[in-house]
């Protein structure tokens, strides 16, 4: 076993994210991909990502001093913040740059790929049967002691524990979308994971630059969405019965609350289109005449036009404009 080692399976938005911010911290990675054109489009990813972060760190030195700092430096690449220095992160840029050369890999073999893994990260698309098929393929290839989770999104652990021939050592690990700057690890086990595991796996997130948030049992949304989804559709609620518009709801919460944003500009960052999935998920949606029949029409109409948030340049707010 080798204790640096990290795999990640899957090497789309999230996996690759969570790949360079491993290997950021010193490990040394490898992603496994099913095909020769999964390198196609995951090395473009890893260039990407990985010239983002160092971007990233390069502005934080434009921060240091500014009391507003500590709210935009990318928190999963700089432990000690009140104690950065220009020099300190010229010297994080230079080991970025060196990890990212050093540390990458990526494998097509599954046995190479996993071989000795400390932990292997599955990342895969949120489509139970993919992640069924990988876990089997996966289950004998593992060293005994290796851990392994998932970053699925709205997935529970106990959906999958039996498939993967080691329930014990088998948990989530629940990044967010640009993990360097937005850390969060959402830690959940199923009833059969093992403490010792689940522990090691908290220390781990930690490891990497991520604050590891700790769930006492299996919650689907997790602790952020099980918040955020009731919020957001309660926003959408507003608006689509007509009591305000996306403005004035945004206002309100920002003035009251001293939040940096409202919903409607968390929306425009989700993207319309996740909003209208979620939306079409809730049996009342396709009931005529509900809130969440009005709310799927609205979304749709938007999303028809375009519109549909930060990446498309408009959602509710324009983002082209100066
Ligand atoms: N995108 C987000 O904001 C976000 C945030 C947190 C967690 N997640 C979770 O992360 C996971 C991955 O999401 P993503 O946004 O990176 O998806 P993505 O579509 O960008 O990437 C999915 C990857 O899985 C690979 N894949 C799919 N089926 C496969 C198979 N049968 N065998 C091998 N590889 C296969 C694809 O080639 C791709 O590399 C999901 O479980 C999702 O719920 C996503």
């Amino acid at each position: 076993m080798n204790e640096k080692k990290v795999v990640v399976l899957g090497g789309g938005v999230l996996g690759t994210q969570i790949g360079l911010v491993c290997a950021y911290h010193g490990y040394d990675v490898t992603f496994w991909l099913r095909s020769e054109s999964s390198i196609g489009r995951t090395t473009p990813k890893i260039e990407r990502y990985s010239a983002l972060m160092l971007e990233d760190l390069q502005k934080a030195k434009a921060l240091i001093g500014n009391p507003m700092g500590a709210f935009y430096y990318p928190r999963g690449m700089i432990s000690n913040w009140n104690e950065a220095t220009a020099e300190s992160i010229d010297a994080l840029l230079e080991n970025g740059r060196k990890y990212f050369k050093e540390n990458v890999h990526i494998e097509l073999d599954p046995k190479k790929a996993v071989e000795d893994a400390y932990i292997v990260i599955e990342s895969m698309s949120e489509d139970p049967k993919a992640k069924i098929e990988v876990y089997e393929k996966f289950k004998d290839l593992l060293d005994e002691d290796t851990i392994l989770v998932t970053n699925s999104s709205t997935l529970l652990p106990s959906m999958f524990a039996s498939y993967t021939g080691r329930p014990e050592k088998y948990l989530s690990m629940h990044f967010a979308n640009t993990i360097w700057k937005n850390n969060t690890a959402e830690i959940m086990g199923h009833e059969g994971t093992n403490k010792k595991y689940y522990d090691e796996a908290v220390a781990f997130a930690a490891s990497i630059g991520m604050v590891p948030l700790q769930l006492h049992k299996e919650q689907p949304g997790y602790i952020l969405n099980s918040m955020l989804v009731p919020f957001l559709s309660a926003a959408q609620g507003l608006w689509a019965n007509g009591v305000s518009d996306p403005e004035t709801i945004d206002l309100t919460w920002k003035l009251a609350t001293s939040a940096p944003a409202g919903p409607f500009a968390i929306l425009d960052i989700v993207g319309l289109e996740t909003a209208y999935n979620i939306n079409q998920m809730k049996p009342q949606s396709q009931v005529e005449g509900t809130i969440e029949n009005k709310i799927g029409k609205l979304l749709k109409e938007k999303i028809d036009k375009g519109e549909t948030g930060v990446n498309a340049g408009k959602g509710f707010y324009d983002y082209t404009k100066k």
